[in-house]
């Protein structure tokens, strides 16, 4: 009965540590108070309006996160790399999820929604 009981501890603490684990959420609203600066590179609506620029609207928010992640570590180079990680370089966690999320969000056409 005592190792059923621990056994039962363990598999609840796991669970306990798998959850609080998780990514967290982004929060689009706190991303589009984030993202003024962004605009004139990516446009505001999320599509570039030149052409060594990409457009972010509607890319999947989860590779948009890792992307800013790896300018902000230096991990993503070459290209344009260094004008992102100026861009990313003072934001928290958090922030680049909302951010990602505020952008995956967008309509892929760039149309008002
Ligand atoms: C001065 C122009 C400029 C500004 C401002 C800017 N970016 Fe960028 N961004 C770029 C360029 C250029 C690239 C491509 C860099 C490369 O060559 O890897 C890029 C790439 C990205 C990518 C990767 C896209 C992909 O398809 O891999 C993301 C995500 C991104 N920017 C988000 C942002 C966010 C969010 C902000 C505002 C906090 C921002 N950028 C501000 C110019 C800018």
């Amino acid at each position: 009965m005592r190792s059923i009981l621990a056994v039962l501890a363990a598999v609840a603490l796991t669970l306990v540590f798998f959850f609080v684990g998780q990514a967290p959420a982004g929060d689009p609203d706190a991303g589009e108070a984030l993202a003024s600066g962004c605009a004139s590179c990516h446009g505001s609506d999320g599509i570039a309006a030149v052409d060594r620029y990409p457009s972010l609207a509607g890319q999947n928010g989860e590779y948009l996160f890792r992307a800013m992640r790896a300018y902000q570590k230096g991990n993503r180079r070459g290209g344009q790399a260094t004008v992102m990680h100026g861009q990313v370089s003072g934001l928290s966690e958090q922030e680049l999820r909302d951010l990602a999320a505020y952008y995956a969000a967008m309509p892929r056409t760039g149309a008002a929604e």
